[in-house]
């Protein structure tokens, strides 16, 4: 109501879930700095440490305007001391030591290109590092037993390093929902993840398979991967099988990012006629991904995309397609509303409420939101 001094301090409600946060906001060097340290945190295995500054970048790229003093940060929520210190020394020094030394750290380097491999964790990095191993040429010659999902990584380790676009979605898109019309007519593809928030490039491609006859869609996931799998369109594909129950007496399992739907972790073969290759010449290769560059990646037709799909009962579409739209921790944030702030369970399956004892229905994401009492945030505002 009344400005007491020059500085007008912003403010920003608690939650992630609250915010109207787009892809472009004024704040984006503050922002890395912090998404880098969470980054590594994650990476570290520190879940904790990662989840603070996440929560510290969505403040900042939730903001009107660029900040230029710590002043204009007094009050807001979620900027512990270590971020505001960060913060501090981005405004005075234009970068961020801690930052910056993390970035040139050979552990943060090693974890990088070790976890570069699909199929390989923090964990397993982690391990890795502690045996010397701080690249994929060490880690061929250290003799390690690789899963499959690992073998296939490292296979197309400088494919899958390389951002998907968004014509490459599109015609992935295209694939997916041949198959999916094939194998059950009248079966709905629906492109979630980033490129539903509106992402121009993605680290893989989501999709959410329903039908509009609830239980029609049963079984339809291994018919889908076994069409594509004759059409030559599969390097890689491991399919876990739903194992949700909706229990009575309130939620089966603990409400987490963990779901039970029928899905499949895959490797696309796209092929580059596909789509428009604007930017990238035929013979590059990108020597960026850890330095080992097998085989130029431009001279074969194709190349390697991660793509997850997900089939849901058209009953748990909504909570499905909430769920799997992100961001990650927007995610976060609406199930850390739903339980603090109402009582309430949310999953990518469901939504229960602790004081009634009973489910929430909704046909639509809109509808969640209003049993959550929260303001609709449409997807392309929900990149915090
Ligand atoms: P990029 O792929 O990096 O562009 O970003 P993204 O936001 O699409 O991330 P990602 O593909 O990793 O995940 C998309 C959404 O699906 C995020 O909101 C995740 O929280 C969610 N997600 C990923 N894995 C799971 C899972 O096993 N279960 C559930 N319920 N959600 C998941
Ligand atoms: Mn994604
Ligand atoms: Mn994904």
């Amino acid at each position: 109501l009344q400005v007491r001094s020059e500085v007008v301090a912003f403010s920003v409600p608690s939650y992630a879930c609250q915010r109207r946060i787009a892809l472009d906001h004024h704040n984006t060097v503050l922002a890395d700095a912090l998404s880098l340290l969470a980054e590594n945190a994650e990476l570290s295995d520190e879940d904790g440490r990662g989840v603070a500054f996440r929560r510290a970048a969505a403040v900042l790229k939730a903001l009107p305007r660029q900040v230029t003093s710590m002043a204009q940060l007094k009050g807001l929520p979620c900027l512990g001391g270590h971020s505001l210190r960060v913060i501090k020394d981005v405004l005075d020094n234009g970068a961020s030591d801690e930052v910056e030394s993390t970035k040139r750290s050979e552990r943060y380097k090693a974890l990088k290109v070790l976890t570069g491999i699909f199929g390989v964790g923090a964990k397993t990095a982690a391990r890795w590092i502690s045996e010397g191993i701080h690249t994929l040429q060490q880690l061929q010659a250290s003799g390690h037993t690789l899963n499959r999902a690992q073998q296939a990584g490292l296979e197309h380790y400088d494919d899958l390093n390389q951002p998907v676009t968004k014509a490459e979605a599109d015609a992935i898109g295209e694939i997916v929902e041949k198959a999916v019309v094939s194998v059950l007519p009248g079966a709905q593809v629906t492109l979630t993840g980033g490129f539903r928030r509106g992402k121009l490039a993605g680290h893989d491609v989501d999709f959410l398979i329903t039908h509009p006859e609830e239980g029609r869609e049963e079984g339809l996931m291994p018919k889908v991967v076994s069409w594509l799998v004759k059409q030559g369109f599969l390097l890689y594909q491991k399919t876990t099988r739903n194992s949700y129950l909706e229990s009575k007496d309130g939620p089966a399992q603990p409400p987490s990012n963990i779901d039970r739907f029928e899905r499949c972790f895959s490797i696309f073969k796209l092929e580059k006629q596909a789509t428009k290759q604007a930017e990238m010449p035929e013979d590059s290769c990108s020597f960026g991904t850890g330095g080992l560059c097998r085989r130029p990646a431009g001279h074969k037709p194709w190349r390697a995309v991660r793509v997850d799909l997900v089939v849901s009962p058209v009953s748990q579409f909504a909570f499905a397609l909430l769920g799997w739209t992100g961001s990650k921790l927007f995610e976060r944030e609406l199930r850390r509303w739903a339980g603090y702030e109402k009582a309430m369970s949310l999953s990518s399956h469901a939504l229960y409420d602790n004081n009634q004892g009973r489910y929430l229905r909704a046909a639509s994401e809109e509808e969640i939101f209003a049993h959550l009492g929260l303001e609709y945030i449409p997807p392309s505002e929900r990149n915090a």
